[in-house]
């Protein structure tokens, strides 16, 4: 067996397979059957920044859940069952019960007062923070500047209060990617996770109301993260953790060989159960041993250096020959 041990943001994993944040990583139980399956550390359920305000000001005026629809749905759906303080108990039993690193979650939106509270994360044994942050621009009077700058303030604000590592989780899309990696980088993330993905929209044509669309990954998905994280991986001073479309060992070699130094699973887990978890790190393994690597170490970030090399010719022959057929 190859050896598949791995660090991240300072913490050592037996493997670089992360459960992500989702239903799975909500209740302690979940948290364990997701180490049992073979986790090298889980991101445990983001808390809404909106529900720390409900929690605190009990009063509904000070949250604008409106500013945030994803956070709406997922309060509405979970009926607020896991407050702040039951999120810092799920976090201190998560520690208790389990060896592999715990990564606590919350979803910002963002830069208020809330930031101290990331303190009581830490306090409560959190090994590292995500910050899942998911600012949706709606007017065309919010500039990305504007915006942008909400992301870095969120993430110097809480890096500033906290000592354990900041991973930050963002979406794909943003003018230059890579001057905001940077950015946030320079704020303090130790990571940035490479992708969320967005509660996507859809419309029941027969109510004509909006609806929930399909909410788990294909394995199509895999291409935007893997372009970006070779295209980041050698340019940031930051480690990526590779998210959206892993669903087998294939995928999880592809984000490595991109320069991921972990890749976090979700969709697969719903669809195929947590035992698939078990299945995607024996066929990484078995794909360094075919390959001749005896540590991820030996391969990560491969191909990354090959794109390195001349990017704009690698770029752009790939996209003249898809369009003319030629090659
Ligand atoms: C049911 C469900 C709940 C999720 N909840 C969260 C969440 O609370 N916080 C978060 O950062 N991401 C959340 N996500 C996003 C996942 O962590 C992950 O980034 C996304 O599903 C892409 O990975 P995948 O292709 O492996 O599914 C959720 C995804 C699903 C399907």
């Amino acid at each position: 067996m190859a050896d598949l041990g791995t660090t991240y943001i300072g913490l050592t994993l037996p493997n670089p397979i992360i459960v992500s944040s989702c239903g799975l990583t909500g209740t302690a139980k979940g948290i364990r059957q997701c180490v049992e399956a073979g986790a090298g550390a889980v991101v445990v359920k983001s808390l809404f920044e909106e529900q720390i305000d409900l929690d605190v000001s009990s009063q509904q005026e000070h949250s604008d859940l409106s500013s945030h629809p994803e956070a709406s749905e997922y309060i509405q759906q979970m009926g607020k069952h896991l407050g702040p303080s039951a999120y810092l108990k799920l976090i201190q039993t998560a520690k208790r019960e389990n060896q592999v690193p715990i990564i606590a979650s919350v979803n910002c939106v963002s830069s208020e007062w809330w930031v101290d509270w990331a303190r009581q994360l830490e306090k409560a044994g959190a090994d590292a923070l995500e910050l899942n942050i998911a600012i949706m621009p709606r007017s065309p009077e919010q500039s990305c500047d504007e915006i942008e700058k909400r992301y870095v303030q969120i993430v110097e604000g809480v890096s500033k209060r906290i000592e354990i590592p900041i991973a930050v989780k963002i979406g794909p899309y943003a003018t230059s990617l890579p001057a905001l990696a940077r950015a946030l980088t320079r704020a303090g993330a130790a990571a940035l996770v490479l992708f969320n993905r967005f509660y996507q929209l859809d419309v029941d044509i027969d109510k004509l109301t909006p609806t929930p669309g399909y909410q788990f990954s294909t394995p199509n998905e895999i291409y935007q993260p893997l372009r970006w994280i070779s295209v980041l991986s050698t340019v940031l001073d930051c480690q990526l953790s590779g998210s959206t479309g892993v669903h087998s060992g294939k995928e999880a070699v592809k984000l490595l060989l991109a320069g991921a130094q972990t890749v976090q699973l979700c969709s697969t887990l719903y669809c195929n159960g947590l035992e698939r978890l078990g299945e995607v790190r024996d066929e990484l393994d078995s794909w360094m041993e075919t390959n001749g690597f005896a540590s991820i170490a030996n391969f990560r970030g491969h191909l990354a250096q090959v794109a390195q090399k001349e990017p704009e010719t690698f770029e752009r022959l790939q996209y003249i020959k898809a369009l003319t057929g030629v090659g």
